[in-house]
């Protein structure tokens, strides 16, 4: 079974527990301070210590985009990991001179040797992407963009299994770039209707 764990405990990292919670899929979530200082979030969200969220097979980067690189740095072979990279270096202070021209995720990737790196839940605010929808409406649409398409699948599975709806929009530098804060798509709520 896969083993899925966030990193990151704040806005983000604890509106995505609770999708996990209410879908009753099973997922670890860590912080730098441990696991003693996560408030309970809901069925199936376990604190654990960061290195324990570590050796999970996909794992959640909620944290600040400042911080990405000793992020990476916590591991020295990343491969057979998929990373979900859901930071926005835009609104980060000082994001250009560490992007240099470059896109987040692919930054992310070179932070990450031998990950699997798809960029997803990025594009919603904290409040916006744990609001619960009527089924009979519809399901909340979540992008994802990767240069691994084997990767984006396995989300793409996830976030149904969550109650949402996957868009693929291929290569992180052609659909991808539409999920690359601040362009097109980023802060857009948009329903799948139902029916
Ligand atoms: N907030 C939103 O609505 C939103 C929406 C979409 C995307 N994002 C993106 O998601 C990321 C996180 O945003 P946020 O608002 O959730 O930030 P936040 O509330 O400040 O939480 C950041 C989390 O990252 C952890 N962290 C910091 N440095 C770390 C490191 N080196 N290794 C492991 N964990 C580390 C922090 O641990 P401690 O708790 O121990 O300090 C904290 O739990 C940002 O890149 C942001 O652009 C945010």
């Amino acid at each position: 079974m896969t083993r899925y764990a966030i990193a990151g405990s704040g806005s983000i990292g604890t509106a995505l527990a609770r999708l996990f919670a209410r879908a009753g899929v099973e997922v670890d979530i860590a912080n730098t301070r441990g696991p003693e200082t996560i408030d309970p979030i809901g069925p199936g969200v376990r604190p654990v210590t960061m290195e324990a969220a570590l050796t999970s097979d996909v794992i959640f980067m909620a944290v600040p985009f400042g911080a990405v690189a000793r992020f990476g740095g916590q591991l020295p072979d990343w491969t057979g990991k998929t990373v979900v990279d859901m930071t926005n270096a835009h609104y980060s202070p000082g994001s250009a001179e560490i992007l240099r021209g470059r896109l987040s995720a692919h930054y992310a990737a070179e932070q990450l040797p031998g990950a699997d790196v798809v960029k997803a839940f990025n594009h919603l605010a904290a409040a916006d992407l744990a609001a619960e929808i009527d089924s009979a409406v519809g399901r909340r649409v979540i992008f994802i963009a990767t240069d691994v398409p084997a990767a984006g699948d396995r989300i793409a599975e996830l976030v149904g299994a969550l109650g949402l709806a996957a868009v693929q929009l291929g290569r992180i530098d052609e659909g991808g770039r539409l999920i690359q804060a601040p362009h097109a798509l980023v802060l857009r709520n948009l329903i799948e209707l139902a029916g």
